[in-house]
């Protein structure tokens, strides 16, 4: 589904990532962590058409990326929510943009709201919302126009510990129900292992891949009560030491 063949990206004389080879199937959920610096937003925004790779080729779906499609959602780091529009206004945003049909959407943007934990809020506007309620319209609103890839950059890491473990467990929930390939920037470990399929561990600057890693964990996952924890925890460590190496 999405295919870099030997990505370079250069800003001037700072080389971001360089030669990264990445092949990610339909419907697979991968994560990426490195540490600061090492190309991740670079990474999403050259998937998404928003940058143009300096050496090598992106495609998506078979084509090569030239330009923003409404196959491929990105959600940033801070939710921009538009603050004169209601949570449920916030969330039809795309769908105005794209004209896609209008009664359909209302309806899928309710359901929406509703399984992020936000029945009863969908006529709020984003100043009546927490950060973390928030990040849930934000993500309601990648989702809404049913993109066959999504892109999320550190989406959960301005919030408190707990919500991020509920979102993160909500995120999982929509997954499974509907996966769309899913590459989702993290610094969190945890979150990686909770989530992914395969993790990708990139060096520090040029951001090179260092390791990929197979989450053979079964799903459902949770953080705390995990059948499995055994796994998780070495999984955990493996990771760990990949980052700590530089
Ligand atoms: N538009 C740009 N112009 C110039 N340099 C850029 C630009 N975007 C990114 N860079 C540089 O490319 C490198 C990688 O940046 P990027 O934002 O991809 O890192 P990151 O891994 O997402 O970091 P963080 O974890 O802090 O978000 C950095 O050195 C950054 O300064
Ligand atoms: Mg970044």
């Amino acid at each position: 589904m999405i295919e870099l063949n030997r990505v370079c990206r250069a800003f001037g004389a700072v080389e971001a990532l360089r030669g990264i080879d990445l092949h990610i199937a339909e419907h697979e959920f991968v994560a990426v962590i490195g540490r600061s610096g090492c190309g991740k937003s670079t990474l999403l925004r050259l998937i998404a058409g928003l940058l143009a790779p300096t050496g090598g080729t992106v495609t998506v779906g078979g084509a090569p990326v030239r330009e923003p499609s409404r196959e491929v959602a990105l959600m940033q780091q801070v939710p921009a929510l538009l603050p004169w529009r209601t949570a449920l206004g916030n969330v039809l945003l795309p769908v105005e943009i794209l004209r896609l049909p209008r009664d359909e959407h209302r309806a899928r943007a309710a359901e929406l709201l509703d399984a992020v934990g936000l029945a009863g809020f969908h006529d709020r506007h984003p100043y009546e919302l927490s950060g973390g309620m928030q990040q849930r319209v934000a993500l309601c609103r990648a989702l809404i126009q049913r993109p066959r890839v999504l892109l999320m950059d550190e989406p959960f890491s301005a919030l408190d510990a707990l919500t991020r473990e509920e979102l993160a467990g909500q995120l999982q929930e929509l997954h499974l129900a509907r996966p769309a390939t899913t590459v989702f920037v993290t610094h969190s470990i945890q979150e990686a292992v909770l989530l992914a399929d395969r993790v990708v561990v990139l060096s520090p600057r040029p951001g090179r891949i260092r390791k990929v890693l197979d989450v053979g964990i079964p799903r459902p996952r949770s953080f705390g009560h995990n059948a499995h924890l055994e796994a998780v925890a070495e999984c955990v460590a493996h990771l760990h030491d990949l980052l700590l190496r530089d």
